[in-house]
């Protein structure tokens, strides 16, 4: 139940929400947590029950890239089974009516299937794989067998995501870097913020005078910065945002 201050901030929100053309949008494992998609540090997060040392590095898949993709599969198997949930229809609706750009960090393509179209992926896909060779990109099937190999030079593939200590493919993370600068309202789902470059985006929108308004059950390190802190789930909190 919001008191009153917090309904105020709420119907200030809203307002600043309809009056706003140009929105960057920025969301993490948490969007999907309620498609029954694990995020990484919370409850049940997959950093809790494996090293990332272990799996997802160069070092991890130049040591043993059989162990790296059964992880990736089991991943993109869960992924295959799980739907949108209403969070992500809620942004793609308001990309109809807004300049909406959608920068993601999850793999999961899950704003795709809900219907948005303007969607800058930071950390990759994980429904894709990539040629070591010649970097062409192939569907997974969903019983691909292990290592899959690309379709075009046969060479072997590797998951198509960002590992850590890889760079974020740079002309994707330039657009959304202008998407953030150029924002009237910035919105932050269900990140937990600490992971850079994506955290310091909304950090830039704010700069440049952005409105910003963060959906998440727990404080981040943004919450104190954020103009609007709705501390409930992705569904609730876009629900409560649009007034639905
Ligand atoms: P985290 O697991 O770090 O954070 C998930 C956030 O979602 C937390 O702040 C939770 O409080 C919040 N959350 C949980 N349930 C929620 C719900 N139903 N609605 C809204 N929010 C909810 O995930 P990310 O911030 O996405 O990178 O992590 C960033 C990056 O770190 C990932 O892309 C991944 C990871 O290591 C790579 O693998 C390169």
């Amino acid at each position: 139940m919001l008191n009153l201050s917090s309904l105020k901030k709420l119907q200030e929100a809203r307002a600043k929400l309809h009056t706003s053309q140009k929105i960057a949008v920025l969301t993490g494992a948490g969007i999907s947590q309620e498609s029954g998609i694990p995020t990484f540090r919370g409850q049940g997060g997959l950093w809790r029950e494996y090293r990332a040392e272990d799996l997802a590095t160069p070092e991890a898949y130049a040591r043993d890239p059989l162990l790296v993709w059964e992880w990736y599969q089991m991943r993109f198997h869960t992924v295959l089974r799980a739907e949108p949930n209403s969070a992500h229809y809620a942004l793609a609706e308001l990309e109809k009516t807004k300049d909406l750009i959608l920068v993601s960090q999850n793999v999961d393509g899950l704003h795709k299937r809900a219907g948005s179209s303007r969607i800058l992926e930071l950390h990759g896909n994980i429904t894709l794989s990539r040629c070591e060779r010649c970097l062409h990109l192939d569907e997974l099937k969903e019983n691909f067998s292990l290592p899959p190999f690309c379709s075009r030079c046969h060479a072997r593939a590797r998951p198509n995501v960002v590992w850590f200590g890889e760079a974020l493919p740079q002309a994707i993370f330039g657009q959304a870097v202008e998407a953030f600068h150029n924002a009237e309202l910035a919105l932050v789902i269900g990140t937990s913020a600490v992971v850079e470059p994506a955290a310091s985006l909304a950090l830039l929108a704010k700069e440049q005078g952005a409105y910003l308004i963060e959906i998440n059950p727990e404080p981040t390190p943004l919450s104190p910065l954020v103009n609007f802190s709705l501390m409930t789930t992705a569904s609730q909190g876009m629900q409560l945002l649009l007034g639905k």
